[in-house]
């Protein structure tokens, strides 16, 4: 069993105290920080660009990933690399060509995520899984933090387990105590966690030990 890493996503964070809410973060076990990048066009939402990421960056020594909702995210990999994402995720659904954008974003030195919709057939990783360090199946459906976790989520999670026992999978969108286990047993390692982080009660560090303490 691979080990359980956290990855606070900013989305639910106070962002006129990033910096702070980051390091409150880091200082409470996090393992990495998830940057939500959306379009309003793949997504419903609209939220942040690279300024982002080198301000996240520049907050934290823990690795800083990218997770882009956008269209074309072929068109954003290269801002996203420079301004110090040291991993990149681009949905399956939001590009014609995801082979030619995983090169890219391995020849500019970060690490190559494929994020998955609810709807979207695990079947359409199948040939881009061997060139792709990590899937992130989706447990909502993208555009907003707090949502509701789709409760086929950890079959979907053990399918794509089924297909590739290297790649590391993430899950993202109503991670918490309760279902972080889930998933986790399912074959899931990484854990994307914002409301049930920054919109804990109790905080954010006891946000992250809840979850922590969930997984064992
Ligand atoms: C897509 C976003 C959210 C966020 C986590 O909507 O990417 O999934 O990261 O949201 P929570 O943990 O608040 O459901």
């Amino acid at each position: 069993m691979r080990a359980v890493e956290i990855v606070p996503s900013i989305l639910s964070a106070d962002v006129g105290r990033l910096a702070e809410q980051v390091q409150e973060a880091e200082s409470a076990g996090a393992d990495r920080i998830q940057v939500d990048v959306m379009d309003g066009h793949f997504v419903p939402n609209l939220t942040f660009g690279p300024q982002v990421v080198e301000a996240v960056r520049r907050a934290t020594k823990l690795p800083v990933e990218a997770h882009l909702m956008v269209e074309r995210p072929e068109l954003f990999v290269e801002a996203f690399a420079r301004s110090g994402a040291t991993l990149i995720e681009v949905q399956v659904e939001a590009t014609t060509s995801l082979y030619r954008t995983v090169q890219t974003i391995k020849e500019l030195g970060a690490r190559a995520g494929v994020a998955i919709n609810p709807a979207t057939p695990v079947d359409a990783l199948r040939e881009i899984l061997p060139y792709i360090d990590l899937v992130n199946v989706m447990t909502v459906e993208p555009g907003f933090g707090g949502q509701k976790f789709i409760p086929h989520s950890p079959e979907k999670v053990r399918r794509v387990r089924d297909l590739s026992n290297q790649v590391e999978i993430e899950v993202d969108g109503g991670i918490d105590a309760r279902t972080a286990p889930l998933v986790v047993k399912a074959g899931a390692s990484v854990l994307v966690a914002g409301n049930s982080v920054y919109g804990y009660k109790g905080g954010v560090a006891a946000g992250i030990k809840a979850i922590r303490d969930a997984v064992g």
